[in-house]
């Protein structure tokens, strides 16, 4: 069907730093589980009838196996979560698009963003969408298809639908990173419902903001409640539609440090999220209908205006710059924030199931050295008694010499008397 399958090799990438920890800890937790389980059988073995564990140990060492189970399934579903944010139109569904290297959300006129929208992989080689609480999988073959099952489906503006993309079809998709579009900041008086219901574990926000404005009260109010419940936010600033200035290159660099300036001091002054230098690591000018178009010819694509405007290749390889530096921010920070976790109850459970063992054992160890003891006492018994029949014996001899003594020098005596 046309499609391009994406070079697998993406060692080089700094998501690798997430899947590479992922496989670690997937791996010391089938050794945790293996681990449990042998306790298990151990424990089985040396209880019931005049064993040394009692059913109390048993059932406390088994609970562990299916809290190590509950782990594993969390682990396997752990993933990059970055959510786009910002005014209708300013480009969030395109920018997305354009980092998944193909036209996979609707975008554009008649295709306004009317409900959250998580793209993830699928594991199959099968596109489909499921909405919220339904397990039914609705097949999706092509961009106007989805945007007609989302239409008919009328969701509510809040509620949020899966699409489920093949993992080969994308590098992003196929490295566990799960991109949240919303529909515009400006079109909801939800924005605590928003925060709550889908905010809450994104491990990256994008504020998609349009170059040819400035920022506005809508999209800085919804930061604001969003650091005031998560504490220091990875957020980064899109100045889309950047392509705009190239009509007017006289006032290019101005207008770009007056945004810029006024990003920073958003992102390090008013939300405090972090310091000025690093707010500036943050904030990109780009196109993201460029970067697609762009994209889209590298993939084959039929794409329709051929004509780019001046300076798309800067702009195209300022995206790739905000791609390689989101990607870094947010394997570390999933890292940090979902594995420190995991190996945490990792180790309490390893630790609790020893002291468990170690208690078993010592209780062995109790009524080994009791037998021992009582051994002991019987033996130092014995002993005594040995020494007093020795002692006995002795003195029979004694008396008993001096008996025979006694008796042979009567019968001497007698003899000679006659
Ligand atoms: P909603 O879902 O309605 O909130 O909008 P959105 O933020 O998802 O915007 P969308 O991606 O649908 O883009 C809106 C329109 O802007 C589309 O027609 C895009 O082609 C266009 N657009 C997006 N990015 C750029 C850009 O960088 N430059 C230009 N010139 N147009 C763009
Ligand atoms: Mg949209």
């Amino acid at each position: 069907n046309g499609t391009v399958r994406v070079n697998m090799s993406n060692v080089d990438s700094p998501l690798q730093i997430f899947v590479r920890a992922k496989k670690k800890i997937n791996d010391i937790f089938v050794e945790i589980d293996d681990y449990v389980k042998d306790a298990v059988t151990f424990m089985h073995a040396v209880s019931g009838e005049n064993g040394i564990a009692t059913a109390q140990d048993v059932a406390n060492v088994e609970a562990y196996v299916s809290k190590v189970q509950a782990i594993r399934e969390v682990l396997k579903r752990d993933h990059m979560k970055v959510a786009f944010f910002g005014r209708t139109s300013n480009g969030k569904s395109t920018v997305i698009n354009a980092m998944l290297h193909d036209k996979i959300l609707p975008s554009g006129i008649g295709h306004t963003t009317n409900c959250f929208l998580q793209v993830e992989g699928s594991d199959t080689d099968e596109a489909f969408m499921r909405t919220e609480g339904s397990e039914e999988k609705l097949n999706v073959q092509s961009v106007s298809q989805l945007g007609h099952a989302l239409c008919a489906s009328r969701l509510q503006e809040c509620s949020l639908v899966h699409v489920h993309w093949p993992r080969e079809l994308c590098a992003l998709l196929r490295d566990d990173v799960v991109l949240v579009d919303s529909p515009g900041v400006d079109v909801t008086p939800n924005l605590d419902q928003w925060i709550d219901k889908h905010c809450l574990d994104a491990d990256v926000f994008v504020l998609v903001a349009n170059a040819e404005s400035t920022l506005m009260v809508t999209e800085k109010n919804f930061f604001h409640k969003v650091s005031t419940k998560i504490s220091q936010p990875n957020i980064f600033i899109l100045n889309n539609r950047w392509d705009a200035s190239a009509s007017e290159p006289e006032y290019l660099d101005q207008v770009r440090s007056q945004h810029a300036n006024r990003c920073v001091d958003f992102l390090s002054r008013e939300l405090r999220v972090c310091s000025p230098k690093e707010a500036e690591e943050r904030i990109f000018f780009i196109s993201a209908k460029e970067a697609l178009l762009t994209r889209m010819r590298e993939r084959e694509k039929p794409v329709s205006s051929p004509l780019l405007a001046d300076g798309h290749q800067v702009r195209y390889f300022e995206f790739v710059d905000f791609e390689r530096k989101f990607e870094e921010c947010i394997s570390q920070s999933a890292v940090r924030t979902k594995f420190a976790q995991h190996s945490r109850r990792g180790k309490n459970i390893a630790g609790d199931v020893m002291a468990a063992l170690e208690l078993v054992y010592n209780s062995s160890s109790e009524q080994k050295a009791a037998k021992v003891e009582k051994q002991r006492v019987l033996q130092e018994q014995l002993s005594a008694v040995e020494e007093q029949l020795t002692a006995i014996t002795r003195q029979m001899k004694d008396k008993i010499g001096r008996m025979v003594e006694s008796v042979e020098h009567k019968v001497s005596l007698t003899l000679s008397q006659e």
